[in-house]
């Protein structure tokens, strides 16, 4: 499958989303919203205005995460690549746009690069750039949502596998869906030298969470606001993002960042044939963004089967990377 034709440079794409509109998402939005504790999950943050109020977030002062993990990736380069081997199959888990994996490419020379992700658009543009540079290695998109399963049936060689999960995306399950989640690229990490390079926020000083997730500029909140045009276009209801504030706050008891959206008035929502009373001050709970201590990190790992943990931080020990292998 990797040879390519005169003029076509050598990536296959497979789509398991394609045929499935989903129309389950309507559903579970409304019920997510209708509920006495209203919630939306964080998957819906990204449409394509949201992607770009992402990115955004990621230049600002206060939000260190992106930034500081591509600090420790570039302070500790060859002894992260050194742990995690050479010419593997690489697994990039929420690859969107490629370029966090691409920066490891030199080092970590994959024989064969799958991006999993849902946003097939984005992911083949990337793979055709690099398939013209790179004609040596066997280029994948796997076109899925892996949030509750990983499925990798039929895409693997013989190679050993690298998983590569970066950006503390982790921090949106619970410590119990992470587990269960980390255990699932466990069980495709049998041929040895396999394993899981992961990027995990760190707990630290209260304020300086809060502020990365409440900014002086109000990007994050546009970002948790537009959910709610997202919403309304997936699940035909009618939230005006201007009858809500934002709220970011630190959960100490959970150690978690915890986004909501704060209802300013008592207001009604149609959500198509039914509808939803807010109360002034009703929130809906948009987003949990678990923080680690390294210790608190490895036991997770160790949970779901990771036995060989190496970890690395910046100076300030904000953000760690670690290498887990069974
Ligand atoms: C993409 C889930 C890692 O939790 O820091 C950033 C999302 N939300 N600002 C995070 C996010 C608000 C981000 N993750």
């Amino acid at each position: 499958m990797n040879h390519a034709e005169a003029g076509k440079p050598a990536f296959r794409i497979i789509d398991r989303l394609a045929g499935h509109a989903s129309p389950d998402s309507a559903a579970e939005i409304i019920a997510g919203v209708a509920a006495p504790a209203a919630s939306i999950e964080p998957k819906y943050f990204y449409d394509a205005l949201g992607c770009r109020l992402f990115q955004a977030i990621c230049e600002l002062p206060e939000y260190y995460v992106t930034r500081t993990e591509a600090a420790v990736f570039e302070a500790h380069r060859t002894a992260i690549a050194k742990a995690a081997g050479t010419q593997h199959q690489l697994v990039d888990l929420g690859a969107g746009d490629c370029q966090k994996a691409a920066c490891w490419f030199p080092a970590l020379d994959p024989c064969r690069y799958i991006a999993v992700d849902v946003a097939r658009g984005i992911v083949e543009s990337a793979l055709a750039e690099f398939a013209a540079e790179m004609p040596g290695t066997d280029f994948i998109g796997l076109i899925d949502d892996f949030s509750s399963t990983l499925n990798l049936e039929g895409i693997f060689g013989p190679e050993p596998v690298t998983f590569f999960y970066p950006g503390s995306s982790i921090g949106n399950f619970t410590p119990a869906e992470a587990v269960h989640f980390m255990e699932q690229t466990r069980r495709y990490c049998a041929t040895a030298g396999s394993g899981l390079l992961i990027g995990v926020d760190l707990v630290k000083d209260h304020e300086v969470l809060r502020r990365a997730y409440d900014d002086a500029t109000g990007v994050t909140a546009a970002f948790n606001k537009n959910v709610l045009n997202h919403v309304n276009k997936l699940a035909g209801t009618n939230f005006d993002a201007g009858m809500f504030d934002h709220i970011g706050l630190f959960n100490p008891d959970h150690s978690r960042i915890e986004m909501h959206l704060e209802a300013r008035e008592a207001h009604t929502v149609s959500l198509g044939a039914t509808t939803r009373a807010f109360a002034k001050g009703e929130r809906i709970h948009t987003e949990n963004s678990y923080k680690y201590t390294p210790d608190a990190f490895r036991a997770l790992l160790s949970r779901a089967g990771f036995g060989k943990v190496e970890h690395w931080t910046d100076e300030k020990g904000w953000f760690g990377v670690f290498f887990a292998s069974p």
